[in-house]
């Protein structure tokens, strides 16, 4: 009987797909719903020998029990979208807002060059311009397809339903904090809010019926496209450290930093988190990989949480220490 919204503290990539895939095994949620921006996300689930690589459907879409649905307040591509929920095999329970927005060519066309590219180092998924166009009132939405229309539904009214049932709900957020339009590096930032209050209006969550907000952090900062990164390293430092990635749904190389305490700072506050995530622990300590017991950590691992949580005044809960949904220290009381 618990909403949770699940947000990335950083610049997104903070292994939001695996938390939330973990969340949505663990806590048996009847619905997992997205909210944020749109295909620009690219979130990597790993189970077993499978890996998923999603831009759309929620990711928690491993627990087979759970409705996965897309808020109004998302942007989609009908061509991603339905090419997941078939190679998901999820068609029996994924559900798209009837006026979620609809990423058309024009859209991709003109993300895909000029300024948007350029300078703000937009993803090229259209998401930027098919907001925009929101904003004019001109965009077309889902319920204007023909393509989409046995997954349409009245999402808001669906999971407000569940909550008062006593339902879990699991709510996931995309991108990151600080790709925020409003509180973000402005202009080198996403289309929308992504922060907590947001990712919940996309969906039609009003404030008093959130329980959790867990704020993700990466061991480390990883930023994709231009704008600002305090501290960052040089392409061969990130190397030597081990911490080259690269971007799920554009291919390029992230940067890199070290763990920020200023950035988590702010983003515990606009999120009113509840609890924090640390992904990645065994990208900085190797020896902690695939462990699922805190009293397993080496001593500098543990102080590191420590650390943050006293700098954070907020608990780690969950500690991410490998690629598969089960690599996981869940500490939730
Ligand atoms: P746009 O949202 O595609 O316009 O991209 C704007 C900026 O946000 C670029 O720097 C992108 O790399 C970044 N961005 C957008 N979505 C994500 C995401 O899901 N993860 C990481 N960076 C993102
Ligand atoms: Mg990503």
């Amino acid at each position: 009987m618990t909403c949770t919204v699940v947000v990335g503290g950083f610049f997104g990539d903070e292994g939001k797909g695996k938390i939330i895939s973990y969340l949505a095994m663990k806590d048996n949620p009847s619905i997992v719903v997205r909210g944020g921006a749109g295909p620009n996300a690219g979130h990597t689930v790993k189970d077993g020998d499978r890996t998923y690589k999603i831009r759309m459907l929620p990711s928690g879409f491993l627990n087979k029990k759970s409705k996965v649905m897309i808020g109004p307040g998302v942007v989609i591509n009908p061509d991603i979208l339905l090419k997941e929920i078939n190679d998901f095999d999820v068609s029996n329970r994924a559900f798209v807002d009837r006026n979620c927005g609809v990423i058309e060519q024009t859209h991709l066309t003109e993300d895909s060059k000029g300024r948007l590219k350029d300078t703000i180092g937009s993803t090229g998924s259209g998401t930027g311009p098919a907001n925009a166009e929101r904003a004019m009132r001109t965009l077309k939405l889902a319920k204007d397809f023909e393509s989409l229309s046995s997954y349409l539904e009245d999402v808001p009214t669906v999971v407000n339903n569940a909550l008062d049932s006593k339902e879990n709900v699991l709510v996931e957020g995309t991108q990151g904090t600080h790709l925020s339009l409003w509180h973000g590096t402005y202009p080198y930032v996403t289309s929308k809010d992504v922060t907590a209050s947001a990712i919940c209006s996309d969906i039609g969550l009003g404030p008093k019926k959130v329980d959790e907000v867990m704020v993700i952090f990466k061991s480390f900062v990883t930023r994709v496209g231009t704008g600002p990164m305090e501290n960052e390293l040089t392409p061969e430092e990130t190397s030597k450290k081990g911490w080259d990635e690269v971007g799920t749904v554009t291919g390029r190389q992230r940067r890199a930093a070290e763990f920020d305490f200023n950035l988590a700072r702010k983003a515990i506050m606009l999120n009113s988190a509840t609890q924090i995530a640390i992904t990645k622990l065994d990208v900085l300590f190797p020896d902690c990989a695939n462990k699922i017991s805190f009293d397993s950590l080496n001593t500098e691992a543990k102080s590191f949480i420590k650390k943050i949580e006293e700098n954070l005044n907020v608990p780690v809960t969950l500690i991410g220490t490998g690629p598969n949904v089960n690599d996981v220290i869940d500490i939730r009381k």
